[in-house]
């Protein structure tokens, strides 16, 4: 039997830190792939509570079987308010031989969308992205107000504008009438004065109860049915789709939204000046090197829905990398080791 000379493999070591897209984007595939697994064996229970917390356990337990110097920078509260995945808590693996491991941000939703997943409905996802050191933006807990678009709508849309003006430019770009867009907006009463000028501009207008991190991403996917996201959604929400939409190379501008008094003091902490700043995808996510993965867990435009066949289950996600260009849609079988397993082409 031929000898494989140990050189790729040191130098796969010596390279180690150097790229962590390469180093890291199939690692954080698992993580969502697992936190959507555990999530979706809840799905339809009524206990959004329970879903989420399935997930974010599966989530932390993964992430700490990954190489890295990890740190929360975006996740499920601050220390007080949430057991794990909170804001500043470190998480990673080292190497047993003392190789260094590169020192990662990360913005985590464990599960995007708890009461889809609770009724079973579309759109439910387990996501996260990551960066280096200083490469997400630590939104806080608030509202950020956002416009979503493609890559062929660039710089043509303006959270000042009136919508009627936004959609004119979106559908020129797109080279089609106001009247074929489609636009996904959260059914809110906060959102009431937003439709109605949707609907009077004469688009097609698509309401979500939850979940408008998903429609983000199809919105710069051709042919993904989406058009533009437009109003207000959760900020770390935001960001992660910024991370997603900078990938993609599509445009995206928001706002924060401050509701609450100890939201202003927050956001001073956190050392955001200016509140009324727009924030573009650049500015939400600017790390240099960016990775993106979500996992379907109910039925989505981008990603099917995790299925469950006896002998494992299946998953759908997406893997997105900025510096090396990768757009991956990834389907992966997850076998329980059994002697008679069967795998079905699809
Ligand atoms: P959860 O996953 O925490 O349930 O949030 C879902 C979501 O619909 C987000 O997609 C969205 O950005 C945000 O909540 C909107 O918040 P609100 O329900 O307060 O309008």
């Amino acid at each position: 039997m031929a000898t494989i000379s140990s050189q790729p493999a040191k130098a796969i070591a010596k390279s180690y830190g150097q790229n962590i897209e390469t180093d890291l984007a199939l690692e954080f595939l698992r993580v969502v792939e697992n936190a959507a697994i555990a999530s979706a064996k809840t799905m339809g229970q009524g206990d959004r509570k329970y879903a989420d917390q399935v997930a974010t356990e599966a989530m932390r337990k993964t992430m700490d079987t990954v190489p890295m110097n990890g740190r929360i920078v975006i996740g499920e509260g601050e220390r007080d308010e949430a057991p794990m995945l909170y804001i500043g808590e470190k998480v990673g693996a080292e190497f047993p031989d003392g190789t260094k491991v590169p020192e990662i941000d990360i913005a985590v939703d464990p599960l995007e969308g708890t009461n889809l997943c609770a009724t079973g409905s579309p759109g439910a996802i387990t996501v996260l992205a990551a960066s280096e050191k200083g490469g997400l933006l630590h939104a806080p807990d608030c509202y950020l107000d956002k416009i979503v678009v493609g890559p062929s709508c660039k710089g043509c849309v303006d959270l000042d504008a009136p919508v009627a003006d936004n959609l004119n430019n979106i559908a020129k770009r797109l080279e089609r009438d106001v009247e074929d867009l489609v636009v996904v907006v959260l059914d809110r009463p906060r959102h009431e004065k937003l439709i109605a000028d949707i609907r009077k501009a004469g688009a097609r207008i698509k309401l979500i109860t939850d979940g408008d991190l998903s429609p983000g991403i199809a919105a710069a996917v051709i042919g993904a049915g989406v058009h533009a996201v437009m109003g207000s959604g959760g900020a770390p929400e935001g960001v992660l789709t910024a991370a997603a939409i900078r990938c993609l190379n599509g445009y995206m501008v928001g706002r924060l939204m401050l509701t609450k008094p100890e939201q202003e003091e927050r956001v001073h902490k956190m050392g955001i000046k200016d509140v009324k700043r727009i924030y573009t995808a650049e500015d939400l996510a600017p790390g240099k090197h960016i990775i993106f993965a979500a996992t379907g867990v109910t039925e989505g435009a981008l990603m099917r829905p995790v299925r469950f066949f006896g002998e494992g289950a299946r998953t759908s996600s997406i893997v997105l990398t900025l510096n090396t260009g990768k757009v991956r849609f990834i389907e992966s079988i997850h076998l329980e080791k059994k002697p008679d397993v069967k795998v079905r082409f699809a």
